[in-house]
């Protein structure tokens, strides 16, 4: 099932002729003959869910911004920063269909009845920021954009300016330090306003949403099973597969598909070896293990096997790879990455990675395994952001699932890594 990418092979996609030719632009054009309240329920009754990672109901979200008479002036942030290692759908969606993202950006602003949209690019995306800015300009040219302004602002480079709140505090010129929310920025956001930030892929199912109805896009989706608290997940997931993968790429399915029918759809792992563990949504999602992979991916059901469905990111791993070594690298990107606001988190990685450094040259001692977990327990819930609470997730994730791995180099009992 292909919602986003299913006019792919065509090379033209990114043109506003080609574009509107298969479509585009009816659900703006449905949407604003609608009132914002309506494309709000619309959007409520198709179970869409913020695809940037968290996994928040996307109408629930908007219906968290203050009516007009209480802030005139509000915001819409299309998210494009994705900076997560194994997450590069946006990247694609931004490449081949510009104009969709700009779609969906417009009637999110109808929908919250904002005058400002604003897409804040990561600025390693230099080819997309110039076919954004190019469909934007096609866009106001063809007077799509109405009353709304649409500005593009270029990212430095940093992980943390993808969480919303860093990438508020950036977008008004500051440092990218995350901010406690309440009050969250649906009600003060940029600039002290109501601001609705909402990931690229997620504003990009909007146009669809609108033609379609919002229960079709619901029936595509995961049904939910409120008995084992599962909620409903809409429509389809974009899914960056690497890794140890024959055909490395990106691959659209419904929610709810198992994880294995994605692998086997990017050709199965490479060179036919045996899979040891996937990471199912980029690299600050917990692994599973080769066990675990029948697993239905929706953002419930992963966290009934200790992981999240994330932005999407699956990297495949074959029976070669070492999870002390896969641990050590991606503590040492949140280390380099963890903005230095939170002293948990800000000195915390940085143990977790001399820890796993030390391991890996063979220097480890006993009580590392149990050091590390305690390192992960003490910045948990202590700090301001996701980042912090994903320093020591990973880690205990990866001890979990694969004591043996952490075991051989270690004097540590399995047992004990395995707790
Ligand atoms: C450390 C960190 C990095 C994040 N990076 C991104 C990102 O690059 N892109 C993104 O859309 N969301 C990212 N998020 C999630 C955003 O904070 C936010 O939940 C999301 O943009 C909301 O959009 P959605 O509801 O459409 O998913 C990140 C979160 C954290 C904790």
């Amino acid at each position: 099932m292909k919602i986003l990418t299913r006019h792919f092979d065509n090379p033209k996609l990114h043109e506003l002729e080609t574009y509107r030719a298969l479509g585009g632009y009816q659900g703006l054009a449905k949407a604003r003959g609608m009132a914002p309240q309506a494309v709000q329920e619309e959007v409520k009754k198709s179970n869409l869910r913020g695809l940037g990672g968290a996994g928040f109901p996307v109408g629930m979200k908007w219906s968290t911004v203050p009516p007009p008479e209480k802030a005139p002036e509000r915001f819409v942030v299309a998210n494009f920063d994705e900076s997560e290692p194994g997450c590069f759908k946006d990247r694609v969606l931004g490449t081949r269909a510009p104009h969709q993202i700009l779609e969906g950006l417009l009637i999110a602003c109808h929908a919250v009845s904002a005058r400002w949209g604003f897409v804040f690019i990561r600025g390693e995306y230099a080819d997309q920021y110039d076919i954004l800015k190019k469909a934007v300009a096609e866009a106001e040219a063809a007077g799509l954009c109405g009353d709304v302004k649409v500005r593009l602002m270029r990212g430095a480079g940093a992980y943390i300016c993808g969480l919303d709140t860093a990438l508020l505090e950036t977008m008004e010129g500051k440092k990218a330090w995350p901010r406690q929310p309440p009050p969250f920025p649906t009600v003060v956001g940029l600039m002290g306003k109501p601001t609705v930030v909402n990931n690229v892929e997620t504003l990009s199912m909007l146009p669809h949403i609108l033609v379609n109805g919002g229960q079709w896009f619901a029936d595509i989706g995961a049904k939910g099973d409120p008995a084992r608290r599962i909620h409903p997940s809409g429509g389809t997931a974009v899914y960056s597969v690497s890794g140890d993968v024959e055909r490395p790429g990106i691959y659209e399915f419904a929610m709810g598909t198992p994880l294995r029918q994605i692998i086997e759809a990017a050709g199965g792992v490479r060179g036919g070896r045996a899979l040891k563990a996937v990471i199912p949504g980029g690299t600050s999602t917990p692994p599973l293990a080769a066990s675990e992979i029948d697993v239905p991916m929706d953002f419930d059901s992963l966290r009934g096997v200790g992981s999240f469905l994330g932005a999407g990111g699956i990297v495949v791993l074959d029976e070669t790879r070492d999870m002390v070594e896969v641990s050590h690298n991606i503590e040492r990107f949140l280390a380099h990455e963890s903005c230095g606001q939170c002293t948990p988190c800000r000195e915390g990685s940085e143990w977790t990675t001399r820890i796993l450094e030390r391991v890996l040259e063979g220097g480890g001692v006993e009580p590392d395994l149990a050091n590390l977990r305690r390192v992960g327990e003490n910045i948990a819930g202590k700090v301001i952001c996701a980042l912090g609470d994903t320093v020591g997730m990973v880690v205990r994730g990866y001890m979990k699932k694969f004591p043996e791995d952490f075991a051989k180099r270690l004097p540590a009992k399995p047992a004990e890594a395995a707790r």
